[in-house]
């Protein structure tokens, strides 16, 4: 028995494999099922009471060194493995990249934008660091009136001409009717800014798009009809909208823009506050102030307005409770929203 392990000892340690093939008949010679070991093992069975003690000792030690070289074996053929690889297969097609996700505030946006590129307007951008001019003045906001109140400015610089973050996109119709004649068929997508304390609902920096159109003859009926296309592109084919009497000092008539959203489910009654419709915009017929602010004839062109929230539409289109989510960044929230736009 002595002599048997010692012999199988020196085996051990003397195995040399440089395959994978190897190492595993180095594990079946040595410790399979019926592996030397086993041998020892059942041998071990007649050996006299007296001396049990040793060799089960020695046999124990014996199966744990074939054991450390069976993971030596293992890892000097993977080591060597790895050195004699093939060569890459340059044919082989890389893994993808994960692609990220557009926010939903810019899905929104550039469907609101292609639907109206779909019937002849196009986009113009303008600033947004605003003078009063441009924000106010030229919008028909008289000095000192109220309706500057109701937009909680952040003011940069005050003077003549106030500086201050733009309050609205109406800002960018004044600059374009500066910078061109009619006729003007334009939306204007852009970021704006009130001082007003952040919620659920409301938030200080948010997305507005604003529409403009003037031309010979624009009429009431027009903006109605170009409005209830814009909705039931963005909505649904059956969306209804109705008009209801509002104040705007850049529009006259005014008037807010309600889509029928039904009123089949709790929530349905929750956001529409039981009356099934939802508000979604501002419009009306362009104040003739405002036109010869811009230097355009207002005896010779008329035309329509209209501005809309992004975040509101975005979280009536998605069912977003919180317009907070639309500023955190959180990718588990960002990456529900894959699509092509
Ligand atoms: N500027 C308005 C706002 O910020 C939205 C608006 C209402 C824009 C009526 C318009 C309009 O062009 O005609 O709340």
């Amino acid at each position: 028995m002595q002599d048997k392990i010692e012999r199988l000892r020196e085996e051990i340690d003397a195995f040399k494999a440089d395959s994978k093939d190897q190492v595993e008949s180095f594990r079946i010679k040595y410790l399979g099922s019926k592996g030397a070991l086993k041998g020892l093992f059942s041998d071990f069975k007649s050996v006299p009471n007296e001396l049990r003690r040793e060799f089960g000792q020695k046999l124990n030690e014996l199966q744990n060194r074939a054991k450390t070289r069976l993971e030596e074996l293992r890892d000097s053929v993977e080591d060597q493995g790895s050195e004699t690889q093939e060569a890459p297969d340059l044919t082989r097609p890389a893994k993808p990249t994960p692609l990220g996700s557009r926010h939903p505030v810019s899905i929104v946006r550039n469907e609101i934008v292609s639907i109206f590129s779909g019937i002849g307007f196009s986009v113009e951008e303008g600033p947004e660091i605003e003078d009063d001019w441009h924000n106010f003045t030229a919008l028909n906001f008289p000095p000192e009136h109220p309706a500057r109140d109701m937009q909680d400015t952040f003011f940069i610089e005050k003077g003549d001409n106030d500086i201050a973050l733009r309050t609205h996109t109406s800002s960018v119709q004044v600059r374009a009717l500066e910078r061109a004649q009619p006729p003007v068929r334009i939306v204007m997508p852009g970021r704006v800014f009130r001082n007003e304390d952040i919620s659920a609902r409301s938030h200080c920096i948010f997305h507005q798009i604003e529409g403009l159109y003037i031309d010979r003859g624009v009429s009431f009926a027009d903006m109605k009809q170009t409005l209830l296309h814009f909705v039931r592109e963005f909505f649904t084919e059956k969306a209804e909208i109705r008009l209801r009497p509002s104040y705007f000092p850049f529009t006259e008539p005014s008037a807010e823009v309600d889509v029928y959203w039904g009123l089949e489910t709790e929530t349905d009654y929750r956001i529409t506050k039981g009356t099934g419709w939802l508000e979604i915009m501002g419009c009306g017929m362009v104040d003739p102030n405002v036109l010869e602010n811009c230097n355009i004839d207002s005896k010779e062109y008329s035309g329509f307005a209209f501005g809309m929230g992004v975040e509101r539409i975005a979280m009536l289109r998605y069912g977003i409770p919180d317009i907070r989510l639309l500023f955190e960044n959180d990718q588990r929230f960002l990456e529900q929203f894959k699509t092509a736009y």
